[in-house]
């Protein structure tokens, strides 16, 4: 009898391999689901994002990113404009309302002044309230 042959024949051996193989496999089916429950989180998440705030985010891509950050977590890119998710700690988003009617001055002389249709207004402060 040649060496594998006997490795291939002790019974302890062959139950130790098949029950190794068998937790790696379920360690595996465990990943994968917790894949596709984090996926289908993330599908849910988006799911929930409005059509006004999605347009909204379009709105800010297009007008305000180049200085203020419109996500949950980069920093802004001019550093002195607030991350539009800072803006609720200040004050109720919906106050911008009328700001931005009538055109938002800010203290700041770098930020262009901007006035805003009711409909973008509004589309814009439902991206905000996705921010907080
Ligand atoms: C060219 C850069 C620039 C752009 C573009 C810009 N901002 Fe700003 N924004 C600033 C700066 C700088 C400040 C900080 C002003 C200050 O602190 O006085 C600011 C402040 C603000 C504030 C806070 C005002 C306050 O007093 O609390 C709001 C709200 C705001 N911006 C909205 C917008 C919106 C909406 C857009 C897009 C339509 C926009 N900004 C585009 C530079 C910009």
């Amino acid at each position: 009898m040649t060496a594998w042959s006997q490795r291939k024949a002790d019974p302890l051996h062959c139950f130790l391999l098949a029950s190794a193989s068998g937790v790696s496999y379920n360690h595996v089916m465990q990943k994968i689901a917790g894949l596709i429950a984090m996926l289908a989180g993330l599908s849910q998440a988006q799911a929930q994002v409005s059509p006004a705030a999605q347009r909204g985010l379009q709105f800010s891509q297009t007008n305000c990113v180049r200085c203020h950050s419109i996500d949950k977590v980069s920093p802004s890119t001019l550093s002195i404009a607030p991350p539009f998710r800072d803006l609720h700690q200040r004050y109720p988003v919906e106050n911008l309302q009328g700001p931005l009617t009538e055109g938002i001055r800010t203290g700041h002389p770098t930020m262009p002044e901007f006035r805003l249709d009711p409909g973008q207004i509004s589309d814009l402060i439902a991206l905000l309230n996705t921010l907080k």
